[in-house]
C-alpha cells in the first residue's frame, strides 16, 4: 500500500498508544472489578442487601437489554476501544471489500475491545463463531498470525510498529509459524489478509465511525440469536454473558 512516510510513522504511533490505553483499561477493568474490596462493596450498593460480592448485573456498567444483540454490546461494552474496528471496516467498505470481509474487520479485534489481548484472534474467533459464516471466523482467527507474515502482493509490510514495541530481534513462538504455514495455501487465506491490510493504517483521530453504518451487514450476516446474546446457549454463550457482566464473583 502506498503510504506517505509521515502517515505511516503517525498510524503507527497511534496503534501504540491505543494498545497502551487498551492495555491500561484491562488492568483499570480487574483492578475495578476485585470486588473482595470492602469499599467497592459498600461503594456499589451490595451491603445494603446483605450481599458482600457482585453477583450478576454489575450497577457501574451501562444496563443493557434483557436481549442483548451485537450492536448492543458494540454501543454499551466495547466503547472506547470500539473505534478501531469501526475504523478497520470502515476503511474495508471504502476500498470495495465484500460484506463478509467488511464484517470479519469489523470483529477482527472484538476480544481486545471486550475481553482480553493475548491470544485475541482466536477468543474473537471463538466468540462469534456460531453466528457467522466459517470464512468470517477463520478469518479473524488466523488474522493473529498473519499480521506477522508481510505480503508483498497486496503491499503489506512487516508492521514498524512491532518492531517498536516488541524489538528488533523478536522471535514468533512456533504456534504462529504453524498457524500462518497452515493458513498460506488455504482458500480464505485473502480474507484473513484483507484484516490485515485495512489494520494497519486504519486510525484517524478526527474520524468518528458509528456501529449504525453497519447494521444492514451485521443483519444480513451475524446470526443474533433471538433469545439475545449471552441467553441462546451456543458453544460461546457464556462468553458474551462475561463481557456483559465481567465481574460476577461466579
Ligand atoms: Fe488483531
Ligand atoms: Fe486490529
Amino acid at each position: 500500500m502506498a503510504t506517505k512516510p509521515s502517515l505511516a510513522a503517525f498510524t503507527e504511533q497511534l496503534e501504540i498508544e491505543q494498545m497502551e490505553q487498551l492495555g491500561n483499561r484491562v488492568v483499570t477493568k480487574s483492578l475495578l472489578y476485585h470486588l473482595a474490596d470492602g469499599e467497592q462493596t459498600t461503594e456499589v450498593g451490595f451491603s445494603t442487601r446483605g450481599q458482600q460480592v457482585l453477583m450478576g448485573e454489575d450497577p457501574r456498567l451501562p444496563k443493557m437489554p434483557d436481549k442483548p444483540t451485537l450492536m448492543d454490546f458494540f454501543k454499551l461494552r466495547f466503547a472506547p476501544a470500539q473505534q478501531h474496528l469501526l475504523q478497520s471496516a470502515n476503511l474495508a467498505q471504502k476500498n470495495g471489500l465484500s460484506e463478509k470481509e467488511v464484517l470479519a474487520c469489523l470483529l477482527h479485534d472484538i476480544a481486545v475491545a471486550g475481553f482480553i489481548r493475548s491470544d485475541h484472534g482466536y477468543w474473537g474467533a471463538q466468540l462469534i463463531e456460531p453466528y457467522v459464516d466459517e470464512e468470517v471466523s477463520w478469518s479473524v482467527r488466523v488474522h493473529q498470525a498473519l499480521r506477522f507474515f508481510p505480503d508483498e502482493s497486496v503491499g503489506y509490510e512487516y508492521p514498524q510498529a512491532y518492531i517498536n514495541m516488541f524489538g528488533a530481534d523478536y522471535e514468533l513462538e512456533p504456534y504462529i509459524v504453524d498457524e500462518y504455514e497452515r493458513a498460506k495455501d488455504h482458500k480464505w487465506y485473502m480474507t484473513a489478509r484483507m484484516i490485515c491490510v485495512n489494520d494497519l493504517y486504519s486510525f484517524d483521530p478526527d474520524l468518528i465511525v458509528e456501529i449504525d453504518q453497519f447494521e444492514d451487514i451485521i443483519g444480513r450476516h451475524f446470526k443474533q440469536p433471538a433469545e439475545g446474546l449471552g441467553n441462546d446457549n451456543s458453544p460461546a454463550s457464556h462468553m458474551w454473558r462475561t463481557l456483559r457482566r465481567p465481574a460476577s464473583a461466579l
